[in-house]
């Protein structure tokens, strides 16, 4: 057997396994989705979502990209966004980042690197927006550190300034969104504990989208 024809005979056991611990699991599954969260991470191999998280199928809404980038033009992530928010109601946005982030180092070398360069810009721009602080910073290792943690600290930001957003919890109180960072080499999820409320409130004057033109 090849290591692709193992996938399809993983997935058998996998039925197995979900039918073991509750034999209607698939049909309850096919029903609905009502996920209480939606959590926007890096593509990378290493950072699965639902596992790092405990979490079973139908219970969180995931989008992923390089180096979680929550870019507003980019329709992908605006459709998630929206549709998390608007029809599934999701009660929490989750960015979750991590060190040794290969999208992130790409971003701190200025390299042309092709198609990935309008991608990058993104990340390129936090460290900008950062520079002060993330410059201050000697050892390379750090700074490195630091900039996953800033982005993903700015693409949370990001989803506050969408308009879905501002206007769900301006209605309902939720969602609230948060920022993580994966540590590959313990495993640990880190809290930011970005300050929902206050980030909200520090963009009204520029982003508040809430009402009619
Ligand atoms: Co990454």
């Amino acid at each position: 057997m090849t290591s692709y024809e193992q996938l399809f005979e993983n997935n058998k056991k996998w039925i197995a396994s979900m039918k073991a611990r509750d034999v209607d699991f698939f049909e309850k599954l096919a029903k609905n989705q009502a996920p209480e969260y939606l959590y926007i991470g890096c593509s990378d191999s290493r950072v699965p979502a639902n596992e790092i998280m405990g979490l079973e199928p139908g219970e969180v809404f995931v989008h992923r990209n390089i180096a979680n980038v929550v870019a507003n033009i980019d329709l992908n992530v605006m459709s998630v966004i929206n549709y998390a928010v608007a029809n599934l109601h999701v009660q929490h946005i989750i960015v979750c980042g991590h060190y040794n982030c290969g999208g992130v180092r790409a971003a701190m070398m200025p390299h042309d690197m092709g198609i990935l360069n309008p991608w990058l810009r993104n990340i390129r721009d936090v460290y900008r927006l950062h520079q002060s602080e993330l410059d201050m910073i000697t050892d390379e290792h750090e700074r490195y550190n630091r900039l996953v943690e800033l982005n993903v600290q700015e693409q949370a930001l990001n989803v506050i300034k969408t308009a879905v957003v501002q206007k769900s919890y301006l209605k309902n109180r939720y969602p609230t969104v948060h920022g993580w960072v994966f540590d590959l080499k313990t495993g640990e999820l880190k809290d930011l504990k970005i300050n929902f409320t206050k980030a909200l409130q520090d963009i009204q004057k520029i982003y508040d989208l809430t009402g009619e033109f």
